[in-house]
């Protein structure tokens, strides 16, 4: 059985992916140094699979300890999802970013490099492409400058991966996310913002749980339908599997280059005014909100064109728009009682 380690493994996708790992039936290792995860997700996870994941409380950007780990750990791959990941205070704490970002990648790789791990599967983000030129976004669209440091460490982080593979005979996969939300049917595990939440669908289900009073809408004055935002919303369950089936890709040597990246995405745009509708039709919870201005670095529209992902990752969502938003309500309601 082949143990895979998932850096960032009690994060909200991290956890989701441990899940199914687990269930593909991956022997699973968690670090995570829990700056922005909780250690019950670690029991929340063994509930839901019966199995629980070997854990470490590491700082990767310790070297010694990173490398400490590897001594005494036979890894046969690496999901790496550990980072900071909020677009707006990368802005306000850059070299944090950087330094967290980058340093803890290189000292992953260069283990990977030391003790010939081959298997790689890198968390981006589709902030690479900025507001692309054409939609649906395809893979061969320009990445463009980064909008902030987060996005930067993505594009940066992707070429480093680039050029360590070409130089020592790795195997990766960057898989560029769209905007992941819901949760485990289990509701079990979920995500779990701390402090107010930046992301839409978080604020959506506090708004709904009347801990936050309104949800303001950012800006209704761009160049689309309704004016409001458009985004790519896909279930978290949907890009955890993604990771099985590039993982899966590698272990196969289906790979085509030594260094692949895919567009992980549902391939559908949605406003954030049909956001908002659709999780009033789907949770029969009526939203309060307001429209505001425009929130500074936000592009007009982002959603993927799934057509390469499919193929080469023989991998599709499945979840609709609808239960990712129920999902999402049910794991906010129960969060209230816990
Ligand atoms: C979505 C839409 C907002 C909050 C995220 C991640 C980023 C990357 C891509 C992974 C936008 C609007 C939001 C609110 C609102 N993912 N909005 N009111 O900005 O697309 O970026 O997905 O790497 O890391 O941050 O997601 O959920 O913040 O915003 O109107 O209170 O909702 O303007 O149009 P975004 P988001």
């Amino acid at each position: 059985m082949k143990r895979i380690l998932v850096t960032g493994g009690l994060g909200f996708i991290g956890s989701h992916t441990v899940v199914e790992l687990q269930n593909t039936g991956f022997n699973v290792v968690i670090i995570d140094d829990l700056s922005n995860s909780k250690i019950e997700v670690l029991d929340n996870i063994t509930e839901i699979t019966g199995k629980r994941p070997d854990f470490h409380q590491i700082d990767l950007r310790i070297k010694k300890d990173v490398q400490a780990f590897f001594d005494n750990h036979h890894i046969d791959g690496i999901i790496h999802f550990a980072a900071f990941k909020a677009v707006g205070e990368s802005v306000q704490k850059p070299l944090e970013y950087y330094e967290n970002n980058i340093g803890s990648l290189v000292y992953l790789l260069q283990e990977m490099r030391n003790r010939n791990i081959d298997h790689f599967i890198f968390s981006s983000s589709c902030t690479v492409y900025g507001q692309a030129d054409e939609l649906p976004i395809t893979e061969n669209a320009p990445t463009k400058p980064a909008t902030s440091p987060y996005g930067n460490t993505k594009q940066i982080g992707e070429e480093i991966i680039r050029g360590t593979c070409k130089a020592n005979g790795l195997n990766a996969i960057a898989l560029r996310y769209f905007n992941p939300i819901g949760a485990h049917e289990s509701v079990k595990i979920g995500e779990l913002p701390l402090g107010v939440p930046q992301n839409l669908i978080p604020y959506i289900t506090q708004t709904a749980a009347g801990i936050r009073e309104q949800l303001s809408i950012f800006g209704d004055d761009y160049d689309t339908p309704d004016g409001t935002a458009i985004r790519d919303y896909i279930h978290v369950v949907d890009l955890a599997n993604a990771h099985i089936a590039a993982l899966q890709r590698l272990i196969d040597k289906k790979n085509l280059n030594n260094f692949e990246y895919f567009n992980v995405g549902t391939g559908k745009g949605s406003s954030v005014l049909e956001i908002v509708k659709t999780f009033e039709s789907a949770t029969n919870q009526k939203l309060n909100y307001k429209i505001v201005d425009r929130r500074e670095g936000d592009i007009t529209a982002a959603y993927a064109d799934t057509t390469i992902a499919n193929k080469e990752l023989n991998w599709k969502t499945e979840k609709t728009l609808e239960e990712a938003l129920q999902s999402a309500w049910l794991w906010q309601k129960k969060q209230q009682t816990s």
